[in-house]
């Protein structure tokens, strides 16, 4: 399959988390703190640098409807461990793409993790917008917490689009305002690209979620900054004082979205 050529802003927003994901290597700090705001639905072996939680892992699996043997996609798949956990659980090869070359090589590293010969998983460099995959080439596709990164989220579903073949789905996790949304309702997004919207559920506890990790980056800010320096706290305490008052308004979705049979 053809490499892909990032664009200059997609080589900018791979190197931001090359950083995030090589100074979170090694380390449990951030995990520990994602699972203590999550409780039991946390699932530990996933690792994700998301929400992902037990209940999107289910959703996922219902909305996707795969079969044993086919291909899923996960676009923005980080250090890979939401795509490896359903590959494993649904019997089929995983293709993670993302933007971050430091993540990737992280994923490869996990396949064996999960018990996934290496035949059934690949990594590969690309994006949202060009992920280099062939048309028609995924049965199913994830993304989770990567959507809202990209600038053109058009050209993001005409890609999904693009790679799904006709009658599979993808499973996205998005969020928006309450108060003043930024883009159309998910319908207008999916029948301006050519998709069906098939689901769109909210996840009322995310935002909460969301809060208590800001809170737990706040009060362990000496404990993240020894092991993962000061940069990378930084930027967290940034997220979180930013983000963290914009939650209350704060609408967390999963969307499934579904390329028509013809
Ligand atoms: C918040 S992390 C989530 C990672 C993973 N999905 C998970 O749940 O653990 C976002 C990931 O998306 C990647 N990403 C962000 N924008 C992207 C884009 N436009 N195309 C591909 N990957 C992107 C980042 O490099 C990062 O690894």
């Amino acid at each position: 399959m053809a490499d892909v050529q990032l664009s200059v802003v997609e080589r900018q927003l791979g190197a931001v988390y090359d950083a995030m994901h090589a100074a979170r290597a090694g380390t449990t700090i951030v995990g520990d703190l994602y699972g203590q705001a999550m409780g039991d639905l946390y699932p530990v072996e996933v690792d994700a640098s998301s929400c992902s939680d037990w209940a999107l892992l289910g959703s996922m699996v219902a909305n996707l409807r795969m079969r044993p043997g086919q291909r899923l996609v996960d676009v923005g798949c980080g250090t890979g461990g939401v795509g490896l956990w359903l590959a494993r659980a649904l019997a089929v090869s995983v293709s993670g793409v993302d933007v971050s070359a430091t993540a990737l090589s992280l994923a490869i590293g996990r396949a064996g993790e999960f018990g996934l010969p290496v035949e059934r998983v690949e990594f590969r460099v690309g994006s949202l917008g060009s992920t280099g995959l062939p048309a028609q080439f995924a049965d199913g596709l994830v993304c989770v917490d990567a959507l809202g990164h990209e600038k053109d989220r058009r050209r993001a579903l005409e890609e999904i689009r693009r790679v799904l073949r006709p009658g599979a789905r993808a499973v996205l996790t998005s969020g928006r305002s309450r108060v003043s949304p930024a883009l159309p309702p998910w319908s207008e997004q999916a029948q301006g690209t050519g998709l069906i919207l098939e689901a769109e559920e909210e996840r009322p506890h995310e935002p909460v979620v969301w809060q208590r990790v800001y809170r737990s980056w706040v009060e362990h800010e000496a404990g993240l900054r020894e092991q993962l320096g000061h940069a990378q706290v930084d930027s967290m305490l940034t997220e979180a004082r930013t983000r963290g008052p914009e939650l209350r308004n704060r609408v967390a979705v999963i969307v499934t979205l579904r390329r028509p049979e013809v």
